[in-house]
């Protein structure tokens, strides 16, 4: 390639990147619009529980080497509590349960706090999160 044909080569690299970049960006933006119609159990997650059970549900967050006991990994389907007495643990029903009044109340850990200030909305969304998280 000749010194002409290079820097028209660039010219045309750069613009695509930057076309590149605008899309992206105008992505990123579609997706948040999409998400916030509804309770965002990712954001809510990530704000109120990451702390303690690590960004992926896998019980690796930044306190939890500093407590007591370890959230145990969502991916595990460890779930320990039957808070309706349906002799299942784990149902959604009961994940609910176990964030709106703290596992405390059913014979677990105080170590998590009760979230009962948050809506319906948000507790579900949570749940479909936990879910998610599971794979
Ligand atoms: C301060 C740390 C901490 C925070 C913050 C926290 N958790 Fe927990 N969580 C725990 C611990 C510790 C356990 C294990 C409790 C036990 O086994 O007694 C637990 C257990 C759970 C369980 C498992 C229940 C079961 O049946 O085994 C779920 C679901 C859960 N947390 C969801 C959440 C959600 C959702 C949030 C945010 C709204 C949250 N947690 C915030 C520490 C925390």
């Amino acid at each position: 390639m000749n010194q002409r044909n290079t820097s028209a080569w660039w010219s045309a690299t750069r613009l695509l990147l930057m076309l590149g970049a605008i899309l992206l960006a105008a992505a990123a933006a579609h997706s948040e619009d999409s998400s916030a119609k509804t309770s965002d159990g990712q954001a809510l997650f990530e704000q109120h529980c990451s702390s303690c059970h690590g960004m992926q549900g896998h019980g690796d967050g930044i306190v939890s080497d500093q407590v007591l006991l370890r959230p145990r990994d969502f991916a595990l389907d460890a779930f320990k509590f039957d808070t309706d007495a349906d002799w299942v643990r784990g149902t959604d029903a009961d994940l609910a349960n176990v964030i709106r009044n703290s596992p405390s109340v059913y014979g677990g850990s105080p170590l998590m706090p009760p979230w009962a200030h948050l809506s319906n909305d948000d507790i579900e969304a949570l749940v479909a999160y936990i879910r998610q998280l599971q794979g």
